[in-house]
């Protein structure tokens, strides 16, 4: 079943398109990763979502309800997590978890307490006390302490030290063992590519890729270092390769997945000592497409 679905949803702000036809699926149990650069449109695309904003056309639906107009019925089956917190100053980081609860019609459960602890979170500060990370904790505590079909998480870990972080993507992985859908809208690649099992990139307001991680690799460049008895030669003329550079016995550079098999029957003949390949990151499509799009300035 799909959890989330848009279909052709365009926002415009005046003259300025933000959102130019975004085609968007997360089926249920699914963890799925919104990446792109700022000002690509993935806050909007959850604003409107979350029924914050309006669609100028197309049409955003979560549970096969509509964003705009079923949006009480929506929210009490989904948890929000922007990447900005701001909480009532004069409540505690553990009334404001409350509030979520109460409002949201459900009991506090000892999740909460449970929460609280594995995200070092002391409840008794005023909110107005607690830094950009621990107000980042209040908002994960409430969200994962809920029974939330739905998460819908906008660069939720911004702010938080390496150890929550950790914490953080246990709490996905969780939710998604208890068959909830998350969408994760991160700059943090390396947490998309641990936690997400599909990823949809936006530029300039339009999805250029999605897939699953493997899909998305084999659009993308396999890294190689290798080491042969003879100088290797002309690899630069090669279709395909790119980025050689010599590193005292090695030569690392990177090949785009057809031309796999060719590159490596020419290695072959200088004599292969050592050989060592990595699946492109995340980060190096990324990167690619962050470039197309300098080049095309
Ligand atoms: N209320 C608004 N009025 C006018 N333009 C807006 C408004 N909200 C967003 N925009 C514009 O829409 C574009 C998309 O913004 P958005 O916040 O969705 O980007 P984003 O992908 O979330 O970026 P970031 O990674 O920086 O959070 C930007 O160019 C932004 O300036
Ligand atoms: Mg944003």
């Amino acid at each position: 079943m799909k959890m989330l679905e848009t279909n052709n949803l365009s926002k415009r702000f005046g003259k300025f398109t933000a959102l130019d036809g975004i085609n968007l699926e997360v089926s249920e149990g699914e963890v799925f990763g919104f990446i792109g650069p700022n000002g690509a449109g993935k806050s909007t695309t959850i604003r409107i979502l979350l029924g914050i904003l309006k669609a100028t056309s197309g049409d955003a639906k979560m549970f096969g309800k509509d964003a705009w107009s079923d949006a009480v019925d929506i929210h009490k089956r989904i948890a929000y997590v922007p990447g900005d917190v701001n909480l009532w100053p004069n409540l505690t980081g553990g009334e404001v978890i409350d509030l979520f609860t109460t409002l949201r019609g459900a009991k506090i459960t000892e999740k909460r307490e449970q929460l609280i602890e594995r995200f070092d979170l002391d409840p008794r500060k005023k909110c107005r006390a607690y830094s950009k990370g621990n107000r980042q904790k209040v908002a994960l505590v409430s969200a994962f302490s809920s029974d939330a079909d739905l998460f819908i998480l906008d660069e939720p870990t911004s702010g938080l030290d390496p150890l929550m972080e950790q914490v953080f993507q246990e709490c996905v992985l969780e939710a998604k063992l208890a068959g909830k859908s998350v969408l994760l809208s991160s700059h943090i690649l390396s947490e998309v590519e641990k936690l997400c099992d599909r990823v949809g990139i936006i530029r300039q307001g339009k999805i250029i890729e999605s897939g699953s991680l493997t899909e998305l690799r084999h659009l993308t460049r396999t890294n190689l270092l290798v080491e042969t008895k003879e100088r290797l030669s002309d690899l630069e003329d090669f279709k395909g390769v790119y980025d050689v550079v010599e590193k005292e016995e090695a030569v690392t550079f990177q090949v785009d997945t057809e031309e796999l098999d060719h590159v490596i029957r020419h290695i072959s003949k200088f004599g292969i000592l050592k050989l060592e390949s990595a699946p492109p990151t995340l980060e190096d499509l990324f990167m690619r497409h962050y470039e197309k799009k300098v080049e095309n300035a």
